[in-house]
C-alpha cells in the first residue's frame, strides 16, 4: 500500500492553493469522465484498469490489511455509515467493489469524498480486487438502516415488478453481471442512489435500469428502497 505518498501529494497541493495555481497535477481533484449524459454512452464498456483487478488472483488476507484506508469511513466491519452516505459494503460481490471503484477513479462515477482515497497512486488495481475479496467475504450485518415501514407492500409489489430480475428475488444481485447486491444496504442510500441514477446524476448507471426508474415518483423510490433494505439473502458464511 503506497499510502505514505499521499502527504506529499496534499502538501503539493497545499502549496498549489496558496499560490492560488490550479493544476492538472491536482490529485485529489475527482475528474469527469463521459458518462450516461453522454450520448452514445455504453454502460460498462471495456476498462484496462477494471480487467486487470478482475484478473488478479485475489488475496482476502492480503485486502484486510490494505482495507486500513477505507475503514474510516466504511467501519472496520464494513457496515458503512448510513448518516453519512458511507455504503454498508461487507458481503457485496467483489465484482461490484471493483467496477465502482474503477468508475470512480476514472470519473465516471461522481463521489469527490472518496476520490482522494482511490486513486492508483494510493491503491493499485490488484490491491483493490485484494480488499474486494475480504469485503466479500464479510458477514452482511442485518443492522442496516431502514425506512419508516409505512409502505411495504407497495415497495414489495414495485419490487418485484421491476427490480428483482436483476437485483434478485432475495437482493442477492449478480456478481457475474456486476449488479450489487442490495440486501442490507442502509435505506438512505439505497434511496439516494435509486434517485440519483432516476435524475442521471449517478453517471456509471445502468441505462436500462435508467429507463425503468424515469417512470418511479419519490414516494415509489422510498417505498421500494425502504422494501430492498429488508431483504435479506441466505447466509454464505
Ligand atoms: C472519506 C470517506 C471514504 C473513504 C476513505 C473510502 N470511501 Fe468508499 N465511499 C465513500 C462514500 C461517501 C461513498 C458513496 C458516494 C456516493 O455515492 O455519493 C462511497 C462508495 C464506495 C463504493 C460504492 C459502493 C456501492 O455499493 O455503490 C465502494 C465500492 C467503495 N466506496 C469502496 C471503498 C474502498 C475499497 C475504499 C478504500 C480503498 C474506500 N471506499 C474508501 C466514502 C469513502
Ligand atoms: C437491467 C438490470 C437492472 C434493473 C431492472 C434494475 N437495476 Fe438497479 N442496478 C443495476 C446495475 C447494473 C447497477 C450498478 C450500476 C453501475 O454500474 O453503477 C444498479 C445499481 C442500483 C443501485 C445502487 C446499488 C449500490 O450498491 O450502489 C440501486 C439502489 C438500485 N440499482 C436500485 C434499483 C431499483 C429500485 C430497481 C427497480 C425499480 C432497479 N435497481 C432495477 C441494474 C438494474
Amino acid at each position: 500500500m503506497r499510502i505514505k505518498l499521499l502527504a506529499p501529494a496534499m502538501l503539493g497541493l497545499a502549496l498549489l492553493a496558496i499560490a492560488g495555481q490550479s493544476s492538472s497535477a491536482d490529485l485529489n481533484k475527482q475528474p469527469r469522465a463521459a458518462g450516461i449524459e453522454t450520448y452514445g454512452y455504453a454502460w460498462n464498456s471495456p476498462d484496462q484498469d477494471l480487467n486487470r483487478a478482475l484478473a488478479h488472483p485475489a488475496d482476502a488476507e492480503k485486502g484486510q490489511a490494505d482495507y486500513k484506508i477505507c475503514k474510516g469511513c466504511h467501519k472496520i466491519d464494513g457496515s458503512g455509515l448510513a448518516e453519512a452516505d458511507y455504503p454498508q459494503l461487507a458481503g457485496q460481490h467483489a465484482s461490484v467493489i471493483i467496477k465502482q471503484m474503477m468508475d470512480i477513479r476514472a470519473g465516471r462515477r461522481d463521489n469527490p469524498r472518496m476520490y482522494p482515497f482511490s486513486g492508483d497512486w494510493i491503491v493499485s488495481a490488484e490491491e483493490i480486487a485484494d480488499i474486494a475479496a475480504y469485503l466479500n467475504k464479510l458477514p452482511t450485518p442485518a443492522t442496516n438502516g431502514k425506512g419508516n415501514g409505512y409502505n411495504l407492500s407497495r415497495g414489495k409489489a414495485l419490487y418485484y415488478k421491476d427490480c428483482a430480475s436483476c437485483h434478485g428475488k432475495s437482493g442477492e444481485g449478480d456478481a457475474k453481471k456486476f449488479y450489487p447486491m442490495v440486501a442490507g444496504q442502509h435505506y438512505s442510500y439505497l434511496k439516494r442512489e435509486t434517485r440519483e441514477s432516476r435524475d442521471q446524476g449517478r453517471r456509471n448507471a445502468s441505462l436500462e435500469m435508467v429507463k425503468v426508474l424515469k417512470r418511479y415518483s419519490d414516494a415509489d423510490i422510498d417505498a421500494v428502497s425502504d422494501y430492498m433494505s429488508r431483504l435479506k439473502v441466505a447466509e454464505k458464511h
